[in-house]
């Protein structure tokens, strides 16, 4: 399928939000009550806290566009507040990769992971890393088709009052 990568910018706040809760709720549904789920998505994907988002350089937003409209998202940054043992390592943490669930197994997963790949080779990162929920198994079949391995790190990943457990993954970019 051919896609356009673009970058998002803070006019695109209410897409974003839009986009980011359906994806949220169709991935999670049935998972935590619909309590829990609607004030997650309130709380993290409100247009305003977006649009702060959107405005910091060095984390990084793209749409993937198919004829003009976005159909998945990735969020990417070096970050290393959550998981304090990675910093030994240049770390960029894949925050976010969501497709809208007709697109799923068509490749647009695929190209946004080569294009964070590609940013993380081209900024001399030496680990790309990652939180994904430990039932959510297409995913972590995604990442090891993509070389990420557990990293035996997990951490508490609440939908509001539903507990939920992530677990870290990385990669380790060769030189
Ligand atoms: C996770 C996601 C980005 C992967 O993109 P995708 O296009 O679905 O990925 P692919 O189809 O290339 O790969 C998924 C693999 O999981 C397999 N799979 C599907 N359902 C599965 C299941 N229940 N258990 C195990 N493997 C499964 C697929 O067969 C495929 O493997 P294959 O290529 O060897 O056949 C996409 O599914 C998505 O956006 N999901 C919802 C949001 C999400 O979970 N994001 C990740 C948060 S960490």
């Amino acid at each position: 399928m051919e896609i356009t990568i673009r970058r998002v910018i803070k006019e695109d706040a209410a897409v974003f939000s839009a986009l980011s809760k359906k994806t949220f709720y169709d991935t999670f549904t049935g998972t935590c009550t619909e309590q829990d789920m609607d004030e997650f998505l309130e709380e993290y994907f409100n247009i305003p806290l977006i649009e702060t988002q959107l405005e910091v350089e060095d984390d990084y937003f793209y749409f993937a566009e198919y004829e003009g409209t976005p159909i998945g998202l990735v969020r990417f940054k070096e970050d290393y507040e959550e998981f304090e043992a990675i910093r030994q390592w240049k770390s960029l943490e894949l925050k976010r990769l969501y497709i809208l669930k007709e697109y799923h197994g068509k490749g647009v997963a695929q190209q946004l992971m080569d294009f964070v790949l590609d940013y993380a080779y081209s900024n001399q990162f030496e680990v790309v890393w990652l939180g994904v929920w430990e039932f959510n198994f297409r995913a972590q079949k995604f990442y090891d088709k993509n070389g990420f391995t557990f990293t035996g790190h997990s951490h508490p990943y609440p939908i509001s009052n539903t507990p939920q457990t992530d677990l870290w993954y990385w990669r380790f970019l060769n030189k």
